[in-house]
């Protein structure tokens, strides 16, 4: 028995964005990095339609098999009331009239995308006065948006790329992408893992994207296709609330992938990460500062992976902010920061504790 009492963490995960399967990947890695000397763990899923529930912690369960991601499908039903003095969460089986839990010290929302990743939760919350890792409820919405995201980076001088904003039920010709070129990336403005991207190189088919691309999304960002490198940079707080940088690693596709679609991120085996990105020292340290400011500039807490392209002449972009990147075993960001001297379990606590700390303020 340790002398202090354990933080209780509730790992909460699943949604019900497109990356669900991703967030129960995510999640198995983060509950069984979770010490168990010093954390009560309370696994909370989120189904596919929003349903909350208490789940096992089966890393089984937790894993991609053959090409099939898992799913929050089962569980108790419970609750978080937005309501600080309802203190936790809160059994709503049929039958037995609802029961509180025991309050949570802390929330890891491993969810990525809308109802997750965007400030939707973050909402919730912090209107139940519990404390939860990454960034608030302003940050993670900016960070969703990447028609924001751009606006708050270019506010601060930072680079990055040209891009036109289609909002749904525009009609498409009256609006020029010619100065873009071709290719072009047509996207959800707010989505994730690739979905609902498409890299069009000849005009006839940038109608069909834009469609694919407003199946997710109302607002349709069109991109001038940027030829590079695609570097990612982790972003930490440390214990006085400033934002400190990861080594950068840069992202190879092998293969037949042309970009990094969803197949190439998660399931084909497609990519090669070089952790650290094998770059000139002053191009490392501009994408280290780079990877700082863009933080700063969303106001972000906590953590986040800031992603570049990095073009021939060595000159930097930033391409988005993820304000809960991927946590599985081949994530990026867990294996950038192991890279930098932090492993997975000092990584997970350092959140929890930046969680706690913002809190206590
Ligand atoms: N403007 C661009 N130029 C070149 N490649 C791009 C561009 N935008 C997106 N991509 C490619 O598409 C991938 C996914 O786009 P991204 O904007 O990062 O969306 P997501 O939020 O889904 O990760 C990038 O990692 C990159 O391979
Ligand atoms: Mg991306």
């Amino acid at each position: 028995m340790s002398e202090h009492p354990k933080i209780r963490v509730a790992v909460v995960y699943g949604g019900r964005s497109s990356e669900h399967g991703v967030s129960v990947v995510s999640a198995g890695s983060v509950l069984s990095a979770l010490d168990p000397e010093r954390y009560e763990v309370v696994p909370v899923g989120i189904t596919r339609d929003g349903g909350w529930v208490l789940t096992g912690a089966e890393p089984e369960k937790l894993q991609i098999t053959g090409r099939t991601l898992p799913e929050v499908d089962s569980g108790t039903a419970v609750m978080l009331p937005g309501d600080p003095t309802a203190n936790g969460l809160v059994v709503v089986e049929p039958g037995e009239g609802a029961q509180v839990l025991a309050g949570v010290d802390v929330v890891f929302p491993v969810l990525h995308g809308r109802w997750g990743e965007d400030g939707t939760i973050q909402g919730l919350l912090e209107m139940a006065g519990v404390p939860y890792v990454g960034p608030g409820v302003f940050a993670s919405a900016a960070a969703m948006d990447k028609e924001f995201t751009k606006k708050l980076l270019r506010a601060e001088g930072l680079p990055i790329g040209e891009y036109t904003v289609l909002h749904y039920g525009t009609d498409v010709s009256s609006v020029d992408f010619a100065h873009l070129g071709l290719p072009v990336f047509v996207k959800p403005a707010r989505a994730g893992s690739s979905i609902g991207i498409s890299k069009v190189k000849q005009w006839a088919d940038f109608a069909p994207a834009v469609e694919a691309a407003f199946e997710h999304d109302d607002k349709v960002l069109v991109e001038a296709a940027v030829v590079g490198r695609e570097v990612e940079c982790g972003v930490l707080e440390d214990e006085s609330g400033r934002p400190e940088a990861s080594v950068p690693a840069e992202i190879r596709l092998v293969g037949d992938h042309d970009w990094y679609d969803f197949e190439a991120k998660y399931l084909d085996d497609a990519c090669e990460f070089d952790i650290p990105a094998q770059l000139p020292a002053e191009v490392t340290a501009r994408v280290r500062d780079l990877a700082c400011r863009a933080f700063t500039a969303l106001d972000c807490a906590g953590l986040a992976r800031v992603d570049f392209f990095i073009r021939p002449d060595n000159t930097v972009l930033i391409n988005e902010l993820n304000t809960m990147p991927g946590f599985t075993p081949i994530s990026m960001f867990p294996q950038v920061w192991a890279a930098s001297g932090v492993d997975y379990p000092a990584l997970i606590d350092r959140l929890i504790a930046s969680a706690l700390r913002r809190a206590a303020r």
